[in-house]
């Protein structure tokens, strides 16, 4: 069967009719644990996808990309940002992602970002400090990832607003399935914008190299072209920057609402890494990503027919009873296990480093230790949402001044 053949749910021998997107939207963990017990892979015609939502068949599907291919026919994220390192599969994936990553390892984390996230968090703090109260999602998370994404990447000159702009608008490019003409003019003029920045700054870091991303891919011992180097910068805005800045807003959240743990991890802000890394778990930033197999395959007790579009769905994998005890509670003393938040195999995320680093180690300790008695405003109820990508709406929180 050719790959980029229409599949009907009639291949499918399990169908979940009922699942519908807003309810994913609103609360998916309702919805994952229906689906994780009655039909773990399943044809969702909402989501025109099999869902696949426990944690051993997760790990198996990243574990098996020859069966389950990373480059998706018909990809809108393909159509919007060109064909990055995150849609390729094999020795064509592994190169760029060898010339990619070398910004992103522990070291170059550790010695080169690090003190540059201290820098952005301390000048965003000194901006909202006074003023008592604000909504942490857009007024501290988005600029403090966004301004920290521009130095990895390479376009300093950049303005973390436009940055920010850049990436919705891609985002929204790639989950245009209604093929609305105004999305995709928007999704247009944000790569173009991409691309021009690009071409101001391909010849200075040519010319000039330093410790971006854009600079490793040109000065790679096998460099990548400027098409390759255009969309895996688009995939690093696309995905770099609303993922730091979800879980550090899930991760305030569950500390305000926690007190005894927030209160554990006050005295002992080592455990802000464990915090980090327990709000991926629980609210993954990224919840589903899709696959799609080579061959006819059986998974979870479904048979898949060559060519099925699959969503990975983490998001249910990481709230999965037969891995983690008590899944829905945010616990900083659960026994630590692998979660599949940053994905596994092949294309684990890049980015972990600088999100753990730039959340766990920086982010909030410096929000908890400079705005004391931080807590929720009540000026209104604090909003979550989505599925695909999840992450809060609405923080407003205030503290003493
Ligand atoms: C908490 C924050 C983050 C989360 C939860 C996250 C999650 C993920 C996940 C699940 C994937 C795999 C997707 C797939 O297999 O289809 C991924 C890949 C990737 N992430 Fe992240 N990410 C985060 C932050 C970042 C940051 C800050 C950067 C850039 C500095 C980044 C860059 C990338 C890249 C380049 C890939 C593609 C890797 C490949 O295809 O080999 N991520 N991320």
């Amino acid at each position: 069967m050719a790959l980029d053949q229409e599949l009907s749910p009639a291949h499918s021998t399990r169908s979940a009719d009922w699942v519908r997107l807003d309810d994913l939207h609103d609360d998916p963990y309702p919805v994952y644990a229906r689906l994780r017990d009655e039909a773990p892979v399943a044809w969702v015609p909402a989501a025109n996808r099999y869902l696949v939502t426990r944690y051993a068949n997760v790990h198996h599907v990243d574990n098996d990309p020859e069966t389950f291919s990373a480059d998706e026919t018909g990809s809108l994220m393909k159509r919007v940002m060109g064909h990055s390192l995150l849609r390729k599969d094999g020795a064509s994936h592994a190169r760029e992602r060898k010339a990619a990553g070398v910004p992103l390892r522990p070291k170059a984390v550790k010695e080169t970002w690090t003190p540059l996230f201290r820098r952005n968090a301390e000048r965003l703090l000194v901006e909202m400090r006074d003023a008592g109260e604000a909504e942490l999602v857009s007024q501290f998370a988005a600029p403090y990832a966004a301004a920290n994404l521009r130095d990895i990447i390479g376009l300093p000159e950049v303005s973390p607003e436009d940055l920010t702009a850049w990436s919705q608008a891609m985002m929204d490019g790639t989950g245009n399935y209604a093929d609305d003409p105004t999305v995709w003019a928007r999704s247009e003029a944000a790569t173009q914008a991409v691309d021009d920045a690009l071409a101001e700054a391909l010849p200075r870091l040519r010319a000039n190299p330093d410790d971006s991303m854009i600079s490793a891919m040109l000065h790679a011992e096998d460099p990548l072209s400027p098409a390759e180097i255009s969309a895996n910068v688009k995939v690093t805005i696309g995905g770099g920057l609303n993922e730091p800045r979800d879980v550090l807003g899930v991760a305030v959240w569950a500390l305000l609402t926690h007190p005894e743990q927030r209160t554990r991890v006050l005295t002992d802000p080592r455990l802000f890494s464990v915090v980090f890394d327990e709000a991926v778990r629980w609210t993954s930033p990224i919840g589903m990503y899709p696959r799609q197999t080579t061959r006819e395959v059986e998974l979870g007790g479904a048979m898949l027919p060559a060519g099925a579009r699959l969503g990975v769905v983490v998001g249910s994998a990481n709230r999965d009873p037969r891995q983690f005890e008590d899944p829905d509670a945010f616990d900083i003393d659960r026994p630590r296990k692998a979660h599949l938040g940053f994905g596994s195999g092949a294309h684990y995320c890049l980015g972990a480093w600088v999100a753990k680093a730039s959340v766990g180690q920086v982010a909030l300790p410096m929000l908890f230790d400079q705005l004391p008695g931080l807590r929720l405003s009540g000026r209104r109820p604090v909003r979550a949402g989505g599925w695909v990508f999840r992450g809060l709406l609405d923080l407003p929180v205030a503290w003493d001044h």
